[in-house]
C-alpha cells in the first residue's frame, strides 16, 4: 500500500521512533478542492481543504493518530477527552483500534448527532455533563492528574504535532504557500498546529514565505476576539462553542507572528456560507467549518483582504456530522404523487 497515513508520510517531522506503534486509519491526504464559484465571488483564488474526508470525518484524526500511538507506546490503558463532538469521535475510533479504553466527557445536549453516534458505536464510555466544553475540559484535566488516564485533547502536545501535517499537505498539494489561510477557531489547537507546520516547512527551507493566519470564531463564542473568556458561549456551530480556549496564547502568537487576524462571524453568516459551500460548490461541511468561508467572504466585503490573493479555507468537518442543522436550515422535500405526470408538472416539463 502506497499511502500510509500522516505518521509515515511525515515521519521525519514527528516525535516518533521505530519503537512507536503506529495506530492509523490512513488519515490525511484529504482533497484540496479549487472552487471556481468562490474564486469568482471573491476575486481571489480559493481552495477548500476538505478535512471532512478524514476517516472519522474531521481533522482531529491527524492529531489523534499521533496522540493514540504515543499513549500506546507509553503503555497507557485508557484515554480521556472533553469534546464538542469531533475529538470524541476520533478518540473513540483510534482507541478502539489500539485496544484501549476511551472516556468521553461531553456537554449535554450540545453535541451534533453524527458525532455522538460515532463515540457510542466505537464503544467509548460516554458521559454527558451539565456544563459547557470549558468545564468538561477542566474535569478532564483533573482526571488526568489524579488517575491513570492519558488526556487526548489538544493540550496533549502530540495532538498539535499530528495536526501540523495539515500545513505540510496544503503546500505539498498546492505547490505554493497561500497568502491567506482561513480556519475556524474553537479551542485554538488547530490554528496553533497549522502555524507550527508552516513555520517548520519554512525553517527546513521547503517554503520561502508564510501565510497570514486568518482565524474565525463564532460571534457568541469569541473570547479571543473580545480579549476575555466567555462564560456562556453560544452558537449554532456547536463544534466551536468554546469560551476559554486552551491554546489561546499560541493562537494569538500565530495571528501576530503571521500578520494575520482572528475575528468573528455571526451564526447567520455561518449558515449562509454553510449553504453556499454545499449548494454552490458541492462540498458538504459542518457549520463550524463554514466559519472559514463565512469569514473569507466577510473580510473581502470589508476590504481587509485584497483582490487576487491565494486563499485556502479549511473545512474542518463533514456535513453529515450534523444532520439536524442541515434538515433545519435546508430546503424541505416536497410531497407529490408517485407518477411521472406529477414529477413532470413540478419540473415544469
Ligand atoms: N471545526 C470543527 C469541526 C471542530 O470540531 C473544531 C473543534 C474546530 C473547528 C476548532 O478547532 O478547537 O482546534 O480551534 N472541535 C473540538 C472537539 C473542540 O472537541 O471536537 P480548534
Amino acid at each position: 500500500m502506497k499511502y500510509k497515513g500522516v505518521i509515515e508520510t511525515y515521519r521525519k517531522y514527528l516525535p516518533v521512533t521505530e519503537k512507536t506503534p503506529v495506530i492509523t486509519f490512513y488519515e490525511g491526504n484529504t482533497p484540496l478542492i479549487h472552487s471556481k464559484y468562490l474564486s469568482e465571488l471573491t476575486k481571489c483564488e480559493v481552495y477548500l481543504k476538505y478535512e471532512g474526508a478524514n476517516p472519522t470525518g474531521s481533522f482531529k484524526d491527524r492529531g489523534m493518530t499521533l496522540a493514540i500511538s504515543k499513549a500506546k507506546e507509553k503503555g497507557s490503558k485508557a484515554v480521556i477527552c472533553a469534546s464538542t463532538g469531533n475529538t470524541s469521535a476520533s478518540a473513540a475510533a483510534y482507541a478502539c483500534r489500539a485496544d484501549m479504553d476511551c472516556i468521553v466527557i461531553i456537554p449535554k445536549g450540545k453535541i451534533a448527532l453524527g458525532k455522538l453516534s460515532q463515540a457510542i458505536m466505537h464503544g467509548a464510555k460516554v458521559f454527558e455533563v451539565d456544563g459547557n466544553f470549558d468545564q468538561a475540559l477542566e474535569l478532564v484535566r483533573e482526571m488526568g492528574e489524579k488517575y491513570p488516564v492519558e488526556i487526548v485533547n489538544s493540550i496533549n502536545p502530540f495532538r498539535i504535532e499530528g495536526q501540523k501535517t495539515g500545513a505540510f499537505e496544503v503546500y505539498d498539494q498546492l505547490g505554493a504557500v497561500p497568502d491567506y489561510f482561513c480556519l475556524p477557531v474553537g479551542n485554538a489547537g488547530n490554528i496553533t498546529a497549522y502555524w507550527k507546520g508552516f513555520k517548520e516547512y519554512f525553517d527546513n527551507k521547503k517554503i520561502s514565505k508564510l501565510p497570514k493566519m486568518t482565524g474565525f470564531q463564532a460571534a457568541g463564542s469569541a473570547p479571543i476576539v473580545l480579549g476575555h473568556p466567555v462564560n456562556n458561549p453560544e452558537t449554532i456551530a456547536t463544534a466551536i462553542r468554546i469560551g476559554n480556549p486552551a491554546s489561546w496564547k499560541t493562537a494569538e502568537a500565530a495571528r501576530d507572528q503571521s500578520g494575520g487576524s482572528i475575528t468573528s462571524v455571526t451564526d447567520d453568516e455561518i449558515i449562509e456560507a454553510y449553504k453556499l459551500v454545499a449548494g454552490k460548490v458541492g462540498v458538504f461541511c459542518e457549520p463550524a467549518s463554514a466559519a472559514s468561508v463565512a469569514g473569507l467572504l466577510k473580510r473581502r466585503k470589508e476590504g481587509k483582504i485584497p483582490d487576487q490573493q491565494l486563499v485556502v479555507c479549511v473545512l474542518t468537518g463533514h456535513g453529515l456530522k450534523d444532520p439536524d442543522t442541515a434538515i433545519k436550515t435546508g430546503q424541505k422535500p416536497k410531497s407529490i404523487l408517485c407518477n411521472t405526470a406529477a414529477v413532470a408538472r413540478e419540473l415544469g416539463y
